[in-house]
């Protein structure tokens, strides 16, 4: 017998047909409604028409901050989170948030990871890896220089940052910046506790390292050789100059989330921090999907994904938390994860209710690992078909279109066949052309999407289903930095692009041929988040919400109907 059991919703009737959830990811609402707002300003006839169905079957819900378990709500939404949510019906404390409450109690300096950690402060270095800004969604600099001046206060002699740069999360352009904090950071540590500390290596985020989901192993690889071995195409004496060299200027000018590997090296050309037999290596990044590679390469003996050349013994690894539950990876760690129990994936394979889920790679795991609560695989497989679209590995805005039309054949496919009765899928484009801050190319990403959803709900009608249409946060809404009263900001006659997600809410929409006429969405949630959409697919499926998830959004107003 299932030990989470669903009960059968007491208006709404088990659905005649599929149940369709389209994540339309880093699609936001947003109140800023000029030509920067890719979603506003793309041909979007779908969407345009969902919204005018306002506010019985349309409204939007709150995609950041405390609405989704981050430390405040200055902090943006992001994928990690809003799949959780969406995944899961609850708001659980993320990452973000978890890691401050650590270092504020000081219960990160005594765990276990950090016992390890501290193994080698007495006579060898440790290191630390991983992105350098203040975006919130990966890592944060303050909690890194929090970090440092614990391991410093308990005896850390040698120090060696390993720094990704960011302009992804954090205006494009800002790493400068935060590689002169770091600086300053370390020779406060020279000062106050004659701690040797220096920038050892680096390089841009989406080139270095940071990669997800298997897309592109050889990024790890550039990683591994700058921090390991010690060995890029470029070397530095000085990592300031480090950054504003390899970044350039003018039109030619890389973003930082490009920027080319290096090392840096001492007066002889020696680089000055590979790591060594017994070092302390620690990813200080929060946040899961980009640090399970370089993970399983710190920490797994075999290992076939590259050759790391040498392979150091003896390391004493571990993460700012365990980012992979299932495959204890790694298995040390500072602060344990965010426990997410009872997820909606659970409650269908235990109620019997087969699930179709697709995206492509650099998605996949959002709407399968986080989705289902930072689990990898399946709960059941003979319930569950999980679909991944190999990704293009190039960047976004040269290939706007991504699998977008893929994925909605995929989602057709699977409501035709009649096997599913819940078919998931998320489409990556307008956040992950977003991302490269190119307006132009977001609105083509926008326009795509929205017709791909367009014929999707047109199939899920067909075959008598219900649909809901939402996103996981903004992004695509806002391509433009901006000043505090909301005009744009302009290099010359340029626009300063806007590479990060956004504070806006995100659309939700509900309708199909098969749902009953009087199932509109309940007034009295007006602050309700993307946590309340998981209890109203459930109720799409005919079921009622499970007590602890937050409320479903919608009600049967003409019951027996
Ligand atoms: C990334 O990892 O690409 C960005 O930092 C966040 O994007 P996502 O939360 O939409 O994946
Ligand atoms: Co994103």
């Amino acid at each position: 017998p299932p030990r989470l059991v669903l009960t059968p919703h007491d208006s709404i009737t088990p659905s005649p047909g599929p149940v369709l959830v389209c994540i339309l990811d880093g699609w936001g609402e947003n109140k800023n409604k000029d030509e920067f707002n890719a979603v506003h300003s793309a041909d979007t006839p779908c969407m345009d028409a969902l919204a005018e169905k306002a506010p019985d079957r349309y409204r939007t819900v709150q995609a950041h901050g405390v609405a989704v378990g981050l430390p405040t709500n200055a902090d943006m939404g992001n994928s990690e989170v809003g799949h959780n949510a969406l995944g899961s019906g609850q708001v659980v404390d993320q990452g973000a948030r978890l890691v401050d409450i650590a270092l504020e109690t000081g219960s990160m300096f005594e765990s276990d990871g950090w016992r390890l950690v501290a193994q080698a402060f007495e006579d060898r270095t440790v290191h630390l890896i991983g992105l350098l800004s203040d975006g919130g969604v990966h890592s944060r600099a303050d909690q890194v220089y929090k970090l440092l001046r614990g391991a410093a206060e308990r005896g850390a002699k040698r120090i060696r940052m390993h720094i990704l740069t960011d302009g992804r999360d954090v205006p494009d352009g800002s790493s400068v910046g935060f590689v002169q904090q770091l600086e300053g950071e370390l020779s406060g540590l020279a000062r106050d506790h004659g701690v040797d500390g220096k920038i050892a290596s680096g390089g841009g985020r989406m080139y270095v390292t940071m990669d997800r989901y298997e897309a592109d192993w050889g990024i790890v690889k550039r990683g591994w050789d700058a921090h390991v071995l010690g060995r890029a195409p470029n070397r530095f004496k000085d990592a300031v100059e480090a950054v504003k060299t390899l970044k350039g200027e003018g039109a030619s000018a890389k973003s930082d989330q490009w920027l080319e590997p290096f090392v840096i090296v001492d007066e002889e050309g020696s680089p000055v921090g590979t790591i060594e037999d017994g070092d302390a290596v620690v990813l200080f990044n929060f946040r899961a999907d980009r640090m399970v590679e370089i993970s399983k390469a710190f920490e797994y003996e075999e290992f076939a994904a590259f050759d790391r050349e040498r392979f150091p013994s003896g390391l004493r690894f571990v993460g700012m938390m365990q980012y992979d539950g299932d495959l204890k990876l790694p298995t040390n760690y500072l602060v344990p994860p965010p426990l997410i129990n009872r997820v909606s994936g659970q409650y269908l394979v235990q109620n019997g209710i087969k699930t179709f889920a697709c995206s492509e790679t650099q998605k996949f795991g959002h709407v399968t690992f986080f989705w289902n609560g930072n689990r990898s695989g399946y709960f059941d497989e003979e319930l569950e078909t999980y679909v991944e679209i190999p990704s293009d590995n190039v960047p976004f805005n040269q290939a706007p279109d991504m699998k977008a039309r893929e994925i909605c054949e995929a989602g057709k496919e699977a409501m035709f066949s009649g096997r599913y009765q819940m078919v998931r899928v998320n489409f990556a484009n307008p956040d992950m052309v977003g991302h490269t801050g190119d307006l132009q190319a977001t609105m083509r990403a926008c326009a795509l999407v929205d017709k791909c959803v367009q014929e999707l709900l047109d199939v899920c009608d067909e075959v008598n289903g219900r649909w809901l249409v939402t996103a996981d946060h903004g992004n695509a809404d806002d391509m433009v930095q901006r000043k505090k009263t909301g005009e744009a900001l302009y290099h010359g006659d340029v626009p300063l692009p806007l590479t990060s997600h956004t504070l806006a809410p995100v659309p939700v929409a509900v309708g199909g041929k098969g749902l009953p006429e009087g199932v509109r969405f309940r007034q009295d949630l007006p602050k309700a988040g993307l946590a309340n959409i998981t209890g109203t697919y459930i109720n799409l499926l005919g079921f009622a919400v499970p007590d602890f998830y937050e409320p479903s959004l919608i009600e049967n107003v003409q019951e027996g109907k």
